[in-house]
């Protein structure tokens, strides 16, 4: 009897610890397919600043650079001023220079000060690229971006196009002291010059903010009403120009030519209330630039200069093919 008992309590533990163990086994074995995807880890840590991190314009951007940083395996991040700010774009790029990231993608707003910034965190071992606005002078290794002076002489050269007679220019530019912004006018201003009928008869600074850009209008239009043409060098520009246009019933008679093609910006352009639109190439410059970036950080060459396509569009160009689809989509 006892040893019936015995035997039973031991074919009951060997039964037991068998079903045990099958299932710890299980539990704890290792199936490579989940380690890859348990254990991965990004190849690099890329952090990208823009000007102004919520501008619909950035937005297109980032979009770029996070489908490329998913494609590449890049842990990126996506940092900068709430509002265009250059002492916060600045501190930005310090704190990620300090924090040791791989790499560092930035707009070179000015000269005076990116160039030396953008030196001394080259020196100090972190590659920097600079998207959408270049400081040529700077040891940055690379830029991706518009080329800034030859959208400008497309401005002027449309503008020139689509008119006749006596042209009163007033511009909105987004900032007095930023490369780019200085660049698009600059061009604006030789593509003209050679024609006595067109003149610019103010220029001022909405900050890269939509409201200024209307504020700056009203101003500009009640100091000289003659002015029957506008240009606006950011993506908020023509959006404020149009709209105080409107307000004064001036749509009509007035020739306004933007930046960039942002949902609203089409809209405008579709109902004819802007004629004109220089186009960029945010998304794809976010993509190629965490491309550019990757390529650096694994020892491969890179051109120092990348420009992404720049042409200016008019209504009769509606509706948009599909790459200029995915540059004008914001999320
Ligand atoms: C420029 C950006 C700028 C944005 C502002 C764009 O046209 O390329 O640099 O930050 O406008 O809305």
């Amino acid at each position: 009897m006892t040893r019936l008992f015995y035997g039973a309590a031991f074919i009951m533990f060997v039964t037991v610890f068998s079903v045990f163990l099958y299932f710890s086994i299980k539990a704890f074995s290792i199936n490579p397919d989940t380690v890859t995807q348990a254990y991965s880890y990004p190849r690099h840590h890329i952090v990208l600043i823009p000007e102004e991190i919520n501008n619909d314009y950035w937005r297109l951007v980032e979009k770029g650079a996070r489908d490329a940083a998913r494609d590449f395996g890049i842990a990126l991040e996506y940092t900068g001023p709430k509002q265009a700010d250059q002492e916060e774009h600045l501190k930005s790029i310090n704190m990620a220079a300090a924090a040791k990231v791989d790499g560092i993608l930035t707009q070179g707003l000015s000269e005076e000060q990116f160039t030396p910034l953008i030196n001394k965190v080259v020196q100090k071992g972190i590659p920097v690229m600079t998207v959408d606005t270049d400081a040529a002078k700077s040891d940055r290794i690379s830029y991706i971006g518009t080329d800034n002076y030859y959208a400008g002489i497309l401005a002027g050269k449309a503008l020139l196009a689509d008119t006749e007679g006596e042209i009163k220019v007033g511009i909105i530019t987004g900032k007095f002291d930023t490369n780019h912004q200085k660049l698009r006018v600059q061009g604006f201003k030789d593509a003209i010059r050679e024609q006595n009928r067109v003149e610019i008869i103010a220029i001022e600074a909405s900050q890269i903010t939509r409201i200024q850009a209307a504020e700056k209008t009203y101003k500009i239009l009640q100091e000289h009403p003659e002015i029957n043409a506008f240009y606006g060098t950011s993506a908020l520009d023509a959006l404020g120009i149009s709209e105080v246009l409107e307000y004064m019933g001036k749509s009509q008679e007035t020739y306004v030519i933007g930046f960039d093609i942002l949902p609203e910006t089409l809209e405008l352009l579709e109902a004819g209330k802007i004629e004109a639109t220089v186009i960029q190439q945010p998304y794809e410059m976010g993509y190629k630039s965490i491309e550019a970036m990757v390529q650096v950080l694994e020892g491969k060459a890179v051109d120092s200069i990348n420009h992404t396509e720049t042409r200016v569009i008019r209504q009769g160009d509606l509706p948009l093919n599909r790459n200029e689809m995915i540059e004008a989509e914001v999320q």
